[in-house]
């Protein structure tokens, strides 16, 4: 199959196919399963700018909707990580007389908060209506729209050129990430700045982290496919930062085209991508060769826990796991239950393969004898908060192992 790049139009032919699969987010209620969607997960890379995406495009409407479960406060380790991008970009970019800041897909404002508390001129760009609601109760100011080139346009006339412009784990979700880039150009004063940070290919093919690939990733950014895609719309990539969270992301700082001048790590960054051929399409095909390596080691696991009469759970249910149950074809017979802490999710099951989703108070009068960690971006803080469970931990990143 080849469809043509989102940002380029240049040629993108599949190299990884990870079945049919429905939403990842989609979190159903059990008795709502009669019409569920399915779409073939396939993902490949454009042969003019590497940029890696999803060859099929789920209507933006669809995914991110009024009920959009997720909660980025949810864990206390990334709460801490935004505040800290909070007050990092009040004390470098926003120093000047009256600064602004957008945010896009600002969530529940788990990093806007720490700015409006201390009265920085800010809008939080979220469209999804539960969290912005979230968001609105921290005394911050949102406007209920998708992030484009009209909404930025129209932020400008409204509240003038913006000096930053954030969004976090929100940019590679954009299926039009070419009008967000001219929307980006329209709004940013001259010297401002755009701050992203995103899951990271050189860590999604390291650790064959391939539950990341999910409906709502419509890219996964490397350095040279966002240095490409800037300079196609006029900007510029000024920096980029290799940061621990979510399984191993980056941050990119684009600018103005010509406005500062670009940090030394972005050459190097660059450099190590070509050595580490992360624009070749056989990087893929092998990736692909190993998430099925991965798949079988864990479907095998299990059928034997099974087998030997063990109890198995799963714990967390991000939407990483409805890919891998789903590609791994693991149901209700192989793990009867998977634990989560976020309430938006309980009562509901995963999408495609009905696990149910409890509150982890489930998982601790239930000792089970093994638990799947498919929330393994969190571990230290998950295995920390569970340090009484006696039971074993499974995890299937960067393969599969018991600890
Ligand atoms: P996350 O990996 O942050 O998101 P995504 O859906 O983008 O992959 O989701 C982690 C999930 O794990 C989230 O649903 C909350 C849950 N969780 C717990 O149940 N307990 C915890 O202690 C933590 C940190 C997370
Ligand atoms: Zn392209």
């Amino acid at each position: 199959m080849e469809t043509s790049c989102r940002i380029c139009s240049g040629p993108v032919k599949a190299s990884i196919d990870l079945g049919d699969q429905p939403r990842g987010n989609a979190f159903p209620k059990s008795g709502e399963l009669t019409d569920e969607f399915f779409y073939r997960l396939l993902v490949g890379m454009c042969d003019s700018c590497a940029m890696v995406q999803l060859m099929a495009d789920i209507p933006q409407e669809v995914r991110y909707h009024d009920q959009y479960p997720y909660r980025a406060s949810n864990s206390s380790v990334h709460s801490a990580h935004f505040t800290g991008v909070a007050r990092r970009l009040m004390a470098t970019e926003l120093t000047g007389h009256d600064p602004f800041i957008v945010e896009i897909g600002c969530n529940d404002g788990v990093m806007l908060a720490t700015i409006a508390d201390s009265g920085v001129r800010h809008l939080g760009v979220e469209p999804s209506q539960e969290v912005a609601a979230l968001a609105r109760s921290k005394g911050i100011r949102i406007l209920s729209r998708f992030f484009d080139e009209e909404t930025a346009s129209d932020i400008r006339a409204e509240h003038g050129p913006a000096d930053a412009i954030f969004g976090a784990n929100v940019i590679a979700h954009i299926s039009h990430l070419d009008s967000v880039l001219k929307g980006v150009r329209t709004l940013l004063g001259p010297d401002g700045v755009f701050v992203f940070e995103e899951p990271y290919l050189g860590a999604v093919v390291e650790q064959t982290a391939f539950d990341l690939l999910y409906d709502e990733h419509s890219f996964v950014f490397s350095v040279s496919s966002i240095h490409a895609a800037a300079r196609l719309f006029g900007l510029e990539l000024v920096d980029a930062e290799p940061l621990a969270i979510h399984g191993g992301s980056m941050r990119y700082t684009l600018a103005q085209r010509g406005a500062r001048p670009p940090a030394p790590a972005v050459a190097d960054l660059l450099a190590t991508e070509r050595a580490q051929r992360l624009d070749q399409h056989a990087t893929l095909e092998e990736f692909a060769r190993r998430a099925e390596r991965v798949r079988d080691d864990l479907t095998t696991l299990l059928r034997e826990l099974r087998a030997d009469g063990k109890r198995v759970a799963g714990y967390g249910a991000p939407a990483k796991i409805t890919t891998v149950t789903n590609y791994c074809g693991i149901g209700t017979d192989l793990i009867p239950y998977v634990c989560d802490s976020t309430p938006a999710k309980q009562d509901r099951v995963v999408a495609g393969s009905h696990i149910p989703v409890v509150p982890p108070s489930v998982f601790l009068e239930d000792r089970p004898d093994y638990a799947v960690l498919f929330a393994w971006n969190h571990a230290e803080e998950i295995m920390a908060k569970e340090s009484g469970f006696t039971g074993r931990w499974i995890v299937y990143v960067p393969e599969v192992r018991i600890i």
